[in-house]
């Protein structure tokens, strides 16, 4: 088995590339099939942007559009603690249908932070994506509309996926090897 080293520690391969292509052309063709009125799709960066490309490509509905966000997280100068900004969405979401792009959903925390924040934008309705789900870590109620692949409560990385910011160039998804 291929295995690759980043920032010292052993990676191998968990799912190849091949694999993803099937995958997301399978998550395409459930979106397709809802005929969803102008959609318009929300990746989160930095971690979607390869699997947001990859989808879209697959993706017939003719009026779609794409847009890209990032969850900014900071701490207030007030007691309120951390808030929440999404930022990067400059155009005004009112009444649209919301798909959003996820590479990944551990414990739901940012979906949950995400999907509050878009609702604040009246949208008409949210929908989620995600490529990768991990089941065993997830704390929400949300329900997820597409999910790519259930995994183990296993430390991912590739395809978008990253270990203190590098390995996102990897083609294939790598798991931390034991
Ligand atoms: P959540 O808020 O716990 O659902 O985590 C979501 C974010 O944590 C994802 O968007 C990823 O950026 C990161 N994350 C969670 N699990 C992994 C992993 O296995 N590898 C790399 N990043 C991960
Ligand atoms: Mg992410």
């Amino acid at each position: 088995m291929k295995t690759i080293t980043l920032h010292n520690k052993t990676f191998e391969v968990s799912i190849s590339e091949n694999e993803i292509s099937d995958i997301i052309n399978s998550m395409a063709n459930q979106i397709n099939n809802l005929s969803t009125e102008k959609p318009l799709f929300i990746a989160v960066l930095n971690g979607s942007f390869l699997f947001a490309a990859d989808i879209m490509r697959k993706i017939t509905i003719p009026d779609c559009e794409i847009s890209f966000i990032k969850l900014a997280s900071y701490s207030g100068t007030e007691s309120t603690g951390e808030v929440n900004k999404l930022i990067g969405i400059n155009e005004d979401i009112k009444g649209r249908n919301v798909i959003v792009l996820e590479d990944i959903i551990d414990t739901g925390i940012t979906l949950e932070k995400i999907i509050d924040l878009l609702q604040k934008e009246d949208v008409n309705s949210i929908k989620t994506a995600t490529l990768l789900f991990k089941p065993d870590a997830y704390k929400k109620n949300i329900d997820i509309d597409f999910i790519g692949k259930s995994i183990p409560n296993d430390f991912v990385v590739g395809y978008g996926l990253d270990y203190d910011e590098i390995g996102r160039n990897l083609p294939h998804i790598y798991k931390l090897k034991k």
